[in-house]
């Protein structure tokens, strides 16, 4: 008896199910990383069937290969997650699987497989990292940080659609570009003025779907930054932010970066090699002390982790060690206004990291934060606008890219800095002299 109505139960929730899902689910939000040095991890997003919490693809899998025509291999380590987003219409799912032991500089042909009311994605294709030590061709990397959704006041005040046109912009040097690296506050989803006319989710969301061209075929590297941690920087917002948007968590489902891979912790910090290249992400946020955000685990283990890295890299074989990471702690603001927990300079970070940047010799520190781009030349006492085998960290602070907050006044000038203000173009593209 039990047992028939629980059958009529589930055959009725199947059929609810089937009936409020007329229209196909699809699988969005396609996003590729490095997972390990032959290996690719794909993630996406599908919302369950209204009224329905229930995952839509209970097995997530990616079928791949070398044409389109032959998609013979079948991805592994597959992750279904999903947490709460308030809203019942829509429960978000996030996939992630892995597709291991691939040829270096291989174009690669994949597709997201369907499931009951999901369909299959369109065949997508990437190239696959060069061989680790291959100094054969140069590198391309896209960095920047601090790219996100506007909200309408924002477009009133800085300009229409600065994430759209900075997306424009990326779109146009797609095909020039190996990877991208973007250095925290990913999509502005924890913002004022995105939440007064997009949800939390919405922002999320949109701003990933919008991604999708350039996230599912170059692999896109993030870090943590303080939008991506405890949903507070809007307090306004605070009672839309669930228990289930802190501590990480919408970024830990949205994102898959290859920390299991490099002895790292989630996507907060982590290595990865790409050819001559070491990249290193770390967490600007948490994790060590006095960190603005607090932390995930403990002060040390993160900082134990980032010496143990360094000490492994072969600069033989990897001789560029590049660290991005959220805030800078070098800038042209004058040194009595360095905030910690503001929009400034980060005294903590600086004490947890600087010296072992120095003393590994790691040619660039990449961070945003601050709404500008400037330059600091090494370590402030040598300035070349040559970097040829630099000898300790050049600061990168490039957090102008396009998002609601609008780019920040630059205030003083102190040292030995190369600066620009490249307020967004209508054509939407800066470049600089490296
Ligand atoms: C993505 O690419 C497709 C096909 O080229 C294009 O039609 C679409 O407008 C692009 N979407 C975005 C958001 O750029
Ligand atoms: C986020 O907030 C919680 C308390 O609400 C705190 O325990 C944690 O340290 C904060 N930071 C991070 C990185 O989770
Ligand atoms: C799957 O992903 C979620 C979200 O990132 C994570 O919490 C969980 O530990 C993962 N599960 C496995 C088996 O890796
Ligand atoms: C800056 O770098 C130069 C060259 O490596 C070194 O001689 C100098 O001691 C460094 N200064 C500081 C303050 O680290
Ligand atoms: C460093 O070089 C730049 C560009 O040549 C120059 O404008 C600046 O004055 C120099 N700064 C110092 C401190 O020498």
């Amino acid at each position: 008896m039990y047992k028939f109505l629980a059958f009529l139960l589930f055959a009725l929730v199947t059929i609810t199910d089937g009936i409020i899902c007329v229209s196909n689910l699809v699988p969005d939000q396609i996003r590729l990383a490095f997972a390990g040095d032959n290996g690719v991890s794909v993630g996406w997003h599908t919302y369950a069937c209204p009224f329905s919490s229930k995952n839509p693809n209970p097995n997530p899998t990616v079928i791949y290969g070398l044409s389109p025509k032959a998609l013979y291999s079948t991805s592994i380590n597959a992750n279904s997650s999903a947490y709460d987003t308030r809203n019942i219409l829509k429960t978000s799912w996030f996939y992630s699987v892995e597709l291991p032991n691939l040829y270096p500089s291989t174009v690669y042909y994949y597709q997201i497989l369907s499931s009951s009311y999901v369909s299959t994605s369109a065949i997508l294709s990437f190239i696959s990292a060069p061989a680790v030590g291959d100094q054969s061709r140069t590198v391309n990397i896209a960095t920047y940080a601090d790219m996100g959704v506007d909200g309408l006041v924002e477009d009133i005040i800085t300009g229409k659609h600065l994430f759209e046109r900075a997306l424009g912009a990326l779109q146009k040097i797609l095909s020039s570009v190996d990877f991208f690296l973007h250095h925290g506050d990913i999509c502005y989803a924890d913002d004022l003025v995105s939440g007064v006319f997009k949800t939390y989710e919405e922002a999320f969301d949109y701003c990933q779907t919008m991604m999708t061209n350039i996230t599912s075929s170059r692999f896109y590297m993030t870090t943590v930054g303080n939008h991506e941690i405890n949903c507070t920087n809007a307090p306004i917002l605070n009672d839309l932010c669930s228990s289930d948007h802190k501590n990480q968590i919408p970024y830990s489902n949205r994102f898959h970066m290859p920390s299991k891979q490099s002895g790292g912790y989630l996507n907060s910090w982590y290595s990865f090699n790409y050819g001559f290249v070491h990249v290193i992400s770390l967490s600007c946020e948490s994790d060590f002390p006095n960190a603005p955000s607090g932390n995930l685990i403990d002060t040390i283990t993160q900082v134990n982790w980032l010496k143990n890295d360094l000490t492994a890299v072969n600069r033989v074989v990897t001789p560029w060690v590049i660290v991005q990471c959220h805030r800078p702690w070098k800038g042209s603001i004058p040194l009595d206004d360095i905030i910690e927990g503001g929009f400034i300079n980060c005294p903590s970070c600086q004490a947890a990291f600087e010296k072992i940047l120095v003393e590994y010799n790691v040619d660039i520190y990449l961070t945003g934060h601050v709404h500008w781009y400037e330059r600091i030349c090494l370590n402030g006492t040598i300035n070349t606008t040559n970097y040829v085998n630099p000898n300790g960290p050049v600061y990168l602070t490039n957090g102008v890219i396009g998002n609601p907050e609008a780019p920040n006044q630059v205030l003083a000038s102190l040292r030995c800095w190369i600066l620009l203000m490249p307020y967004l173009l209508s054509t939407g593209i800066r470049t600089w002299p490296y």
